[in-house]
């Protein structure tokens, strides 16, 4: 999810590239940098910074920086790491061998390790840990004069997603974009042109411009530009007019980055599943967790340690790793798992989940297992934050950033992740091979599922209306739905200020049902899940207090009209993934509560994404 833009006319580049990559900075932005061409046929000018783009602005600035201020073409980039920690050596652009070739890349170079070790072979020598760097020296070691068929050399050694802008001193004022499931847009102007990642960093030099499709080879010079489909030959593609709202655009479109990142989730998740699945031995490999077979099975317990949403993920974590794995699991609000003096025994692994990686508890609860000797894994979004180094080994998530304050995408893609490590660890124990693949199967069904889910989102916000009135609720569940009645309860509350509580369904007799009256209305989580029958019991017991019920059910199975008053239908989904859409059906209804009721959703009062304060 990084941010990449390019520029090529008769202005000087810097500005204009610094411009757009501030519109996309909310892609990514844990460094930045730029490379460009001063026309003289040498080595390219590069300059990057770890941290935000206001750092690279002020580094151009200085008398030292070296950069050929009036170079009409360049190319920039904002990451958000995946390979590698947010450094200077990281950032991009990245330039090859001979310095005559640069690149911007975002998606991921699945084989990159292999094609490193064959350059590596040849002699070129690597100066970061991205996956990103195999590229420019690709094309260096394919060109023969023409710019062009080296990129589309380099193209056929890269496996993986890319979105790839090339620059070379050895053709001045041209630029070649590739991309393979990253977008790269492209803004028409007059005796100029502008490339980007998206149209935000575009929009303000024209509101003409041309998306390419996947295997597109875009050569563009200030005059002109051509389209090539990879071993096809010459395209042409529509020009569409853009009329969004400059500040609209940052959030691909939608009203909110809350709602972006609501529906962004089924694309989340399959890069959170992207290459860990083994459907033939019906298991997964996490590899950031450094652990062979020994070491896995010699784990006999887990604590998990974690705030807010992500403790909610761990809930149902521990089902998982439970049910899976055999496994004993112990889950602690992190700031209680620090206070409690915990037991850790000798084979204890401590598992830290955090989008941010900053949370001060989360790193609290880390820091204290880690010196009572456990083994800690991370489980975090934020490449190179705290949690994750501190952590040592664990897995990302790739969910790209999140930036609404209500985290969404950051728990389905934790819940993933953890299945995905339940699956691995009972499978060194009692899982059966059948039983993994089946599994393994249903993870990998698991986005279209979500994406089911967000088709019913103008569906869900008419029920929502229904419910923009009440001044408290009750989510109940049981089993797998208990930790998405807590989660539904917590997205309600953090942007509708609505007062929610999540309960266990069968806990409600023994105290709030007292609070149940027609203005009280209960959500009550009954898809098809273990344990559901008793639910529609708790659900008959609400309505008998004139408690109006929403309940929340598998598509087609309403159990009866007289269970509830409204309806929001989830797809058919295998028990143990149910928490997935079923959250984000919560996350919609109060997103949508949220938004008729006038809310700042992406700003909710007092609080903030990152709490880095105990
Ligand atoms: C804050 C955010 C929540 C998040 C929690 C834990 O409270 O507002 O959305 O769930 O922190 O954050 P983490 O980054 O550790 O997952």
């Amino acid at each position: 999810m990084c941010g990449i833009v390019g520029f090529t006319g008769q202005r000087a580049a810097s500005g204009i590239l610094l411009a757009g990559l501030r519109k996309l900075e909310y892609r990514g932005y844990d460094s930045a940098g730029i490379a460009l061409d001063a026309g003289n046929g040498g080595s390219l000018s590069v300059l990057r910074r770890p941290g935000q783009i206001a750092f690279l602005e002020d580094a151009m600035d200085l008398p030292d920086s070296n950069m050929p201020q009036s170079a009409t073409c360049g190319i920039g980039h904002t990451r958000w790491a995946t390979h590698g920690p947010p450094t200077e050596q990281n950032a991009h652009p990245h330039t090859s061998q001979n310095g005559l070739f640069a690149i911007v890349h975002n998606g991921i170079i699945e084989n990159y390790a292999q094609i490193r070790s064959i350059l590596s072979a040849k002699g070129y020598v690597f100066r970061s840990d991205t996956d990103s760097e195999v590229i420019a020296h690709l094309i260096e070691d394919a060109y023969k004069g023409d710019f062009e068929e080296a990129v589309s050399m380099m193209l056929e050694q890269v496996q993986g997603t890319y979105g790839i802008l090339a620059l070379s001193s050895l053709h001045p004022g041209t630029l070649i974009a590739v991309r393979k499931g990253s977008p790269i847009t492209v803004g028409i102007c007059r005796n100029e042109t502008l490339i980007a990642s998206d149209v935000s960093a575009i929009i303000g030099h024209t509101d003409q411009v041309i998306f390419l499709d996947d295997d597109d080879i875009l050569v563009a010079t200030p005059e002109d530009f051509h389209i090539t489909a990879w071993k096809t030959g010459p395209v042409s593609r529509p020009t569409t007019t853009v009329d969004w709202e400059p500040g609209a655009i940052e959030k691909g479109g939608h009203p909110h980055f809350m709602l972006k990142e609501i529906y962004e989730q089924p694309e989340a998740i399959e890069n959170t599943l992207r290459g860990r699945l083994i459907e033939a031995d019906g298991t997964s490999k996490l590899a950031g967790m450094q652990m062979d077979a020994r070491e896995l099975a010699n784990i006999d317990r887990f604590c998990i340690a974690a705030c807010g949403t992500s403790y909610y993920a761990g809930l149902v974590g521990k089902l998982y790793l439970e049910a899976f794995a055999d496994l004993p699991v112990d889950v602690q609000q992190a700031a209680e798992f620090r206070d409690r003096n915990p037991i850790i025994q000798r084979n204890t692994c401590m598992l830290a989940i955090s989008q941010s990686g900053e949370t001060a508890d989360t790193l609290a609860a880390l820091r204290e297992a880690a010196r009572k000797g456990a083994t800690t894994l991370g489980i975090c979004n934020v490449v190179g934050s705290t949690i994750a180094r501190e952590a040592g080994r664990g897995v990302y998530l790739h969910a790209g950033p999140e930036i609404g304050v209500a985290s969404t995408k950051a728990f389905s893609c934790q819940v993933t992740v953890l299945a995905m490590l339940a699956i691995l660890l009972g499978r060194g124990r009692r899982l059966g091979r059948e039983a993994g693949q089946t599994m393994v199967k249903q993870l990998a069904d698991l986005p279209d599922i979500c994406r089911r889910v967000i088709d019913a989102s103008d569906t869900i916000r008419r029920v929502a209306a229904r419910y923009t009135e009440m001044h408290s609720c009750f989510y109940l569940g049981r089993g797998y739905m208990f930790p998405v009645a807590l989660e539904g309860a917590l997205k309600l509350k953090e942007i509708s200020y609505i007062h929610a509580e999540g309960y266990h369904a069968a806990e409600l007799k023994h105290g709030p049902i007292a609070l149940l009256d027609k203005s009280v209305p209960v959500v009550a989580l009954a898809p098809d899940t273990p344990g559901v029958e008793k639910t529609l019991a708790n659900m008959q017991e609400c309505r008998a207090r004139s408690a109006p019920v929403l309940a929340v059910v598998t598509a087609g199975r309403r159990h009866g009209a007289d269970c509830a008053d409204d309806w929001i239908e989830i797809p058919p989904c295998p028990a143990f993934l149910t928490p997935i859409p079923a959250t984000i059906a919560m996350q919609l209804l109060a997103y949508h509560i949220a938004d008729l009721r006038g809310c700042p959703i992406d700003k909710p009062r007092n609080l903030a994404k990152s709490v880095t304060v105990e």
